[in-house]
Protein backbone atom coordinates (compact mmCIF):
# COMPACT_ATOMS: atom_id res chain seq x y z
CA UNK A 1 0.00 0.00 0.00
CA UNK A 2 1.09 3.25 -0.56
CA UNK A 3 1.96 5.31 2.69
CA UNK A 4 0.56 8.92 3.16
CA UNK A 5 2.73 11.72 2.02
CA UNK A 6 3.31 13.82 4.85
CA UNK A 7 1.69 17.33 4.58
CA UNK A 8 3.17 20.78 4.41
CA UNK A 9 2.01 24.25 4.53
CA UNK A 10 2.86 27.99 4.85
CA UNK A 11 2.11 31.15 3.31
CA UNK A 12 2.80 34.55 3.09
CA UNK A 13 1.38 38.09 3.91
CA UNK A 14 0.23 40.16 0.70
CA UNK A 15 0.86 43.19 3.34
CA UNK A 16 3.97 44.89 1.71
CA UNK A 17 5.81 43.72 -1.54
CA UNK A 18 7.80 40.52 -0.91
CA UNK A 19 11.46 40.97 0.53
CA UNK A 20 14.75 39.23 -0.39
CA UNK A 21 14.08 37.88 2.94
CA UNK A 22 10.43 36.41 2.56
CA UNK A 23 12.20 34.84 -0.64
CA UNK A 24 15.29 33.27 1.26
CA UNK A 25 13.78 32.56 4.11
CA UNK A 26 10.63 30.77 2.64
CA UNK A 27 10.15 30.51 -0.80
CA UNK A 28 13.29 29.12 -1.95
CA UNK A 29 12.60 26.00 0.53
CA UNK A 30 9.02 25.72 -0.41
CA UNK A 31 10.03 25.22 -4.04
CA UNK A 32 12.96 22.78 -2.95
CA UNK A 33 10.11 20.60 -0.52
CA UNK A 34 7.81 20.41 -3.17
CA UNK A 35 10.17 19.15 -5.96
CA UNK A 36 11.37 16.38 -3.29
CA UNK A 37 7.80 15.25 -4.58
CA UNK A 38 7.35 13.33 -1.02
CA UNK A 39 4.94 15.85 0.05
CA UNK A 40 1.55 16.95 -0.03
CA UNK A 41 1.87 20.95 -0.16
CA UNK A 42 -0.76 23.82 0.50
CA UNK A 43 0.58 27.38 0.14
CA UNK A 44 -1.25 30.10 0.77
CA UNK A 45 -1.34 33.42 0.06
CA UNK A 46 -2.82 35.24 3.64
CA UNK A 47 -4.80 38.03 3.00
CA UNK A 48 -6.64 37.67 5.96
CA UNK A 49 -3.51 38.17 7.82
CA UNK A 50 -2.66 41.24 5.99
CA UNK A 51 -5.72 43.06 7.65
CA UNK A 52 -4.27 42.95 10.75
CA UNK A 53 -3.01 45.95 9.66
CA UNK A 54 -4.71 48.54 7.64
CA UNK A 55 -4.69 48.40 4.30
CA UNK A 56 -5.37 50.04 0.90
CA UNK A 57 -8.46 47.99 -0.81
CA UNK A 58 -6.92 48.50 -4.30
CA UNK A 59 -3.05 47.72 -2.85
CA UNK A 60 -4.58 44.41 -1.14
CA UNK A 61 -5.86 43.22 -4.31
CA UNK A 62 -3.10 44.12 -6.39
CA UNK A 63 -0.33 42.58 -4.10
CA UNK A 64 -2.30 39.61 -3.41
CA UNK A 65 -2.33 38.12 -7.22
CA UNK A 66 1.37 39.80 -7.02
CA UNK A 67 2.17 37.72 -4.78
CA UNK A 68 0.64 34.68 -5.96
CA UNK A 69 2.29 35.08 -9.14
CA UNK A 70 5.87 35.43 -7.49
CA UNK A 71 5.11 31.63 -5.75
CA UNK A 72 4.15 30.77 -9.62
CA UNK A 73 7.71 32.36 -10.90
CA UNK A 74 9.47 31.05 -7.95
CA UNK A 75 8.37 27.43 -9.18
CA UNK A 76 5.85 26.47 -7.00
CA UNK A 77 4.05 24.29 -9.72
CA UNK A 78 -0.67 24.11 -9.34
CA UNK A 79 0.18 20.74 -10.63
CA UNK A 80 1.93 19.44 -7.70
CA UNK A 81 0.86 21.85 -5.31
CA UNK A 82 -2.31 23.32 -3.81
CA UNK A 83 -2.23 27.09 -3.95
CA UNK A 84 -4.91 29.21 -3.16
CA UNK A 85 -6.11 32.69 -1.60
CA UNK A 86 -6.69 32.29 1.92
CA UNK A 87 -9.84 34.38 2.18
CA UNK A 88 -11.41 32.28 -0.07
CA UNK A 89 -11.67 29.18 2.09
CA UNK A 90 -14.11 29.99 5.12
CA UNK A 91 -12.91 27.74 6.71
CA UNK A 92 -9.99 29.23 8.12
CA UNK A 93 -12.06 31.82 9.76
CA UNK A 94 -14.09 29.64 11.35
CA UNK A 95 -11.61 27.18 12.77
CA UNK A 96 -9.81 30.32 14.37
CA UNK A 97 -12.71 31.77 15.84
CA UNK A 98 -12.99 28.24 17.50
CA UNK A 99 -9.36 27.96 18.48
CA UNK A 100 -9.71 31.45 20.03
CA UNK A 101 -11.82 29.89 22.76
CA UNK A 102 -9.14 27.23 22.90
CA UNK A 103 -6.21 30.14 24.00
CA UNK A 104 -5.73 32.08 26.65
CA UNK A 105 -5.21 35.86 26.96
CA UNK A 106 -1.23 35.15 28.33
CA UNK A 107 0.04 33.16 25.79
CA UNK A 108 -1.50 35.10 22.69
CA UNK A 109 0.03 38.61 24.86
CA UNK A 110 2.94 37.24 25.02
CA UNK A 111 3.94 36.75 21.24
CA UNK A 112 7.00 39.02 20.27
CA UNK A 113 5.50 40.15 17.32
CA UNK A 114 2.92 41.60 18.89
CA UNK A 115 4.73 42.97 21.85
CA UNK A 116 6.80 44.75 19.10
CA UNK A 117 3.68 45.58 16.65
CA UNK A 118 1.94 47.09 19.79
CA UNK A 119 4.52 49.26 21.15
CA UNK A 120 3.85 51.17 17.51
CA UNK A 121 0.38 51.66 17.38
CA UNK A 122 -0.22 51.99 21.16
CA UNK A 123 -3.68 51.98 22.20
CA UNK A 124 -5.07 51.69 18.59
CA UNK A 125 -3.43 47.97 17.87
CA UNK A 126 -6.44 45.93 16.62
CA UNK A 127 -7.39 42.92 17.83
CA UNK A 128 -7.01 41.46 15.00
CA UNK A 129 -3.04 41.62 15.99
CA UNK A 130 -3.43 39.96 18.90
CA UNK A 131 -5.46 36.97 17.50
CA UNK A 132 -2.88 36.66 14.14
CA UNK A 133 -1.09 33.32 15.33
CA UNK A 134 -4.62 31.72 15.94
CA UNK A 135 -5.71 32.20 12.95
CA UNK A 136 -1.99 31.02 11.49
CA UNK A 137 -2.67 28.26 13.88
CA UNK A 138 -6.18 27.72 12.00
CA UNK A 139 -4.02 27.92 9.03
CA UNK A 140 -2.32 25.01 9.42
CA UNK A 141 -4.17 22.49 11.91
CA UNK A 142 -6.94 22.42 9.43
CA UNK A 143 -4.67 20.58 7.16
CA UNK A 144 -3.31 18.51 10.01
CA UNK A 145 0.21 20.03 8.55
CA UNK A 146 3.67 17.81 9.59
CA UNK A 147 5.57 20.36 8.53
CA UNK A 148 5.49 24.22 8.31
CA UNK A 149 8.46 25.69 6.56
CA UNK A 150 8.95 29.14 7.57
CA UNK A 151 11.60 32.01 8.45
CA UNK A 152 13.11 31.74 12.17
CA UNK A 153 10.69 35.06 12.99
CA UNK A 154 7.79 32.55 13.12
CA UNK A 155 9.01 30.07 15.37
CA UNK A 156 7.17 31.07 18.14
CA UNK A 157 4.25 31.31 16.45
CA UNK A 158 4.59 27.57 15.37
CA UNK A 159 4.79 26.96 19.24
CA UNK A 160 2.01 28.61 19.73
CA UNK A 161 0.03 26.35 17.08
CA UNK A 162 1.52 23.12 18.66
CA UNK A 163 0.11 24.29 22.06
CA UNK A 164 -2.90 24.70 21.24
CA UNK A 165 -3.42 21.82 19.08
CA UNK A 166 -1.75 19.48 21.92
CA UNK A 167 -4.60 21.36 24.69
CA UNK A 168 -7.20 20.81 22.34
CA UNK A 169 -6.29 16.53 21.36
CA UNK A 170 -5.90 16.58 25.28
CA UNK A 171 -9.27 17.74 26.23
CA UNK A 172 -11.31 15.78 23.73
CA UNK A 173 -8.98 12.97 21.58
CA UNK A 174 -6.53 12.82 18.96
CA UNK A 175 -7.87 15.15 16.48
CA UNK A 176 -4.94 17.80 14.79
CA UNK A 177 -1.39 16.19 13.98
CA UNK A 178 1.26 18.25 15.83
CA UNK A 179 3.15 20.38 13.26
CA UNK A 180 7.08 20.77 13.30
CA UNK A 181 8.95 23.85 11.95
CA UNK A 182 10.90 23.54 8.95
CA UNK A 183 13.41 26.35 9.57
CA UNK A 184 16.12 26.62 6.54
CA UNK A 185 20.08 26.18 7.87
CA UNK A 186 21.16 29.36 5.48
CA UNK A 187 18.46 32.36 5.16
CA UNK A 188 16.26 31.86 8.41
CA UNK A 189 17.09 35.01 9.03
CA UNK A 190 18.10 37.73 6.38
CA UNK A 191 18.76 40.73 8.36
CA UNK A 192 17.54 44.49 7.54
CA UNK A 193 20.65 46.30 5.26
CA UNK A 194 21.21 49.48 7.53
CA UNK A 195 20.71 48.02 11.02
CA UNK A 196 21.86 44.46 10.27
CA UNK A 197 20.53 43.39 14.13
CA UNK A 198 16.94 43.47 12.81
CA UNK A 199 15.37 41.49 10.88
CA UNK A 200 14.97 42.19 7.27
CA UNK A 201 10.89 42.98 6.80
CA UNK A 202 8.89 44.47 4.25
CA UNK A 203 6.95 46.59 6.86
CA UNK A 204 10.49 48.85 7.04
CA UNK A 205 10.25 52.77 6.42
CA UNK A 206 13.06 52.79 4.77
CA UNK A 207 13.59 51.25 1.26
CA UNK A 208 17.29 50.80 1.87
CA UNK A 209 17.12 48.53 4.41
CA UNK A 210 15.55 46.07 2.25
CA UNK A 211 15.44 44.40 -1.43
CA UNK A 212 12.32 43.57 -2.79
CA UNK A 213 11.86 40.48 -5.00
CA UNK A 214 10.70 42.80 -7.95
CA UNK A 215 12.90 45.35 -7.30
CA UNK A 216 14.84 46.25 -10.60
CA UNK A 217 19.00 45.15 -10.92
CA UNK A 218 20.18 48.64 -10.76
CA UNK A 219 18.16 49.54 -7.58
CA UNK A 220 19.12 46.30 -6.03
CA UNK A 221 22.82 46.98 -6.73
CA UNK A 222 22.84 50.42 -5.11
CA UNK A 223 20.98 48.63 -2.11
CA UNK A 224 24.19 46.39 -1.62
CA UNK A 225 26.56 48.93 -2.44
CA UNK A 226 24.93 51.23 0.24
CA UNK A 227 24.59 48.42 3.20
CA UNK A 228 25.70 49.59 5.93
CA UNK A 229 29.37 47.09 7.14
CA UNK A 230 32.23 48.37 8.95
CA UNK A 231 35.82 49.77 8.65
CA UNK A 232 37.50 46.18 9.51
CA UNK A 233 37.94 45.21 6.29
CA UNK A 234 37.81 41.61 6.57
CA UNK A 235 35.41 39.59 4.97
CA UNK A 236 34.57 37.64 8.34
CA UNK A 237 31.18 35.46 9.17
CA UNK A 238 31.37 36.66 12.78
CA UNK A 239 28.32 38.49 15.29
CA UNK A 240 31.38 41.48 15.64
CA UNK A 241 30.54 41.88 11.55
CA UNK A 242 26.61 41.81 11.12
CA UNK A 243 26.12 43.83 8.12
CA UNK A 244 29.00 41.33 6.23
CA UNK A 245 27.81 38.80 8.26
CA UNK A 246 24.07 39.34 6.43
CA UNK A 247 25.64 39.36 2.91
CA UNK A 248 27.65 35.72 3.58
CA UNK A 249 24.13 34.60 4.56
CA UNK A 250 22.53 35.77 1.68
CA UNK A 251 24.90 35.24 -0.65
CA UNK A 252 25.87 31.47 0.76
CA UNK A 253 21.53 30.69 0.46
CA UNK A 254 21.71 32.18 -2.99
CA UNK A 255 24.88 29.85 -4.36
CA UNK A 256 24.96 26.81 -2.16
CA UNK A 257 28.27 27.58 -0.58
CA UNK A 258 28.39 27.65 3.05
CA UNK A 259 30.23 30.61 4.92
CA UNK A 260 33.38 29.50 6.02
CA UNK A 261 34.16 28.66 1.66
CA UNK A 262 32.43 32.08 1.37
CA UNK A 263 35.32 33.56 3.58
CA UNK A 264 37.94 32.06 1.93
CA UNK A 265 37.01 33.07 -1.08
CA UNK A 266 37.25 36.69 -0.03
CA UNK A 267 40.62 36.25 1.68
CA UNK A 268 42.68 39.46 1.14
CA UNK A 269 40.08 41.07 -1.16
CA UNK A 270 38.19 44.04 -0.12
CA UNK A 271 34.31 45.05 0.57
CA UNK A 272 34.04 46.24 -2.85
CA UNK A 273 34.59 42.89 -4.70
CA UNK A 274 32.58 41.07 -2.32
CA UNK A 275 29.81 43.74 -2.62
CA UNK A 276 29.49 43.50 -6.27
CA UNK A 277 29.25 39.71 -6.11
CA UNK A 278 26.45 39.44 -4.11
CA UNK A 279 24.89 42.36 -5.92
CA UNK A 280 25.18 39.90 -9.16
CA UNK A 281 24.14 36.96 -6.96
CA UNK A 282 20.80 38.45 -6.11
CA UNK A 283 20.25 40.16 -9.74
CA UNK A 284 20.90 36.86 -11.00
CA UNK A 285 18.58 34.79 -9.05
CA UNK A 286 15.49 37.85 -8.76
CA UNK A 287 15.83 38.59 -12.61
CA UNK A 288 14.33 35.49 -14.07
CA UNK A 289 11.63 35.24 -11.68
CA UNK A 290 10.53 38.80 -12.00
CA UNK A 291 10.17 38.57 -15.87
CA UNK A 292 8.10 35.45 -15.11
CA UNK A 293 5.93 37.32 -12.88
CA UNK A 294 5.26 40.05 -15.73
CA UNK A 295 4.17 37.42 -17.83
CA UNK A 296 1.99 35.69 -14.75
CA UNK A 297 0.28 39.00 -14.07
CA UNK A 298 -0.18 40.23 -17.63
CA UNK A 299 -2.66 36.49 -17.88
CA UNK A 300 -5.19 36.77 -15.12
CA UNK A 301 -7.42 34.25 -16.45
CA UNK A 302 -4.60 31.80 -15.73
CA UNK A 303 -4.09 32.97 -12.23
CA UNK A 304 -7.86 32.89 -11.49
CA UNK A 305 -8.12 28.92 -12.54
CA UNK A 306 -5.70 28.78 -10.03
CA UNK A 307 -6.79 30.00 -7.67
CA UNK A 308 -9.92 28.53 -8.20
CA UNK A 309 -9.21 25.05 -8.40
CA UNK A 310 -6.91 25.62 -5.52
CA UNK A 311 -9.66 26.77 -2.86
CA UNK A 312 -12.32 23.86 -3.89
CA UNK A 313 -9.26 21.27 -2.86
CA UNK A 314 -8.23 23.38 0.23
CA UNK A 315 -12.22 23.50 1.37
CA UNK A 316 -12.89 20.01 0.41
CA UNK A 317 -10.10 18.73 2.71
CA UNK A 318 -10.16 21.85 5.46
CA UNK A 319 -13.67 21.34 5.78
CA UNK A 320 -13.71 17.53 6.98
CA UNK A 321 -11.11 19.05 9.90
CA UNK A 322 -13.54 21.59 10.39
CA UNK A 323 -16.64 19.44 11.43
CA UNK A 324 -14.30 16.95 13.28
CA UNK A 325 -13.85 20.46 15.38
CA UNK A 326 -17.18 21.12 15.44
CA UNK A 327 -18.64 17.28 16.07
CA UNK A 328 -15.80 17.31 19.19
CA UNK A 329 -16.91 20.78 20.61
CA UNK A 330 -20.65 19.75 20.69
CA UNK A 331 -22.10 21.44 17.94
CA UNK A 332 -25.28 19.56 16.33
CA UNK A 333 -24.12 18.64 12.77
CA UNK A 334 -26.19 20.76 10.10
CA UNK A 335 -28.95 17.71 8.70
P1 LIG B 1 5.31 36.87 6.73
O1 LIG B 1 4.38 37.23 5.62
O2 LIG B 1 5.74 37.91 7.68
O3 LIG B 1 6.59 36.20 6.13
C1 LIG B 1 6.49 35.13 5.20
C2 LIG B 1 7.64 34.15 5.37
O4 LIG B 1 8.88 34.83 5.18
C3 LIG B 1 9.74 34.60 6.30
N1 LIG B 1 10.56 35.79 6.51
C4 LIG B 1 11.89 35.78 6.60
N2 LIG B 1 12.79 34.79 6.55
C5 LIG B 1 14.09 35.11 6.66
N3 LIG B 1 14.53 36.38 6.84
C6 LIG B 1 13.68 37.42 6.90
N4 LIG B 1 14.12 38.66 7.07
C7 LIG B 1 12.28 37.14 6.79
N5 LIG B 1 11.16 37.92 6.80
C8 LIG B 1 10.12 37.07 6.64
C9 LIG B 1 8.80 34.34 7.46
O5 LIG B 1 9.43 33.61 8.47
C10 LIG B 1 7.69 33.56 6.79
O6 LIG B 1 8.03 32.19 6.68
N6 LIG B 1 2.24 34.57 9.91
C11 LIG B 1 3.04 34.38 8.76
C12 LIG B 1 2.25 33.91 7.57
C13 LIG B 1 1.39 32.72 7.85
C14 LIG B 1 1.83 31.39 7.90
C15 LIG B 1 0.65 30.62 8.16
C16 LIG B 1 3.06 30.77 7.79
C17 LIG B 1 0.06 32.75 8.05
N7 LIG B 1 -0.40 31.46 8.23
C18 LIG B 1 0.71 29.25 8.29
C19 LIG B 1 3.11 29.39 7.92
C20 LIG B 1 1.95 28.64 8.18
C21 LIG B 1 3.68 35.71 8.37
O7 LIG B 1 3.21 36.75 8.70
O8 LIG B 1 4.72 35.62 7.53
Amino acid sequence: MEEKKKVIFSGIQPSGNLTLGNYLGALKNWVKLQDENKYECYFCVVDLHAITVRQEPKDLRRRTLEVLAIYLAAGIDPKKTTLFIQSHVSTHSEAAWLLNCFTYIGEASRMTQFKDKSKRYGEAVSVGLLDYPILMAADILLYNADLVPVGKDQTQHLEMARNIAQRFNNLYSPTFVIPEGYIPEDGAKIMDLQEPTKKMSKSSDNPNSYILIMDQPEVIRRKINRCVTDSIGVVNYTDEQPGIKNLITILGAINGLKPEEIVEKYKGKGYSQFKEDVADAIVGELEPIQQKVQSFLSDKKYLENIYKSGAEKAYYVSNKVLRKMQKKIGFIPKA
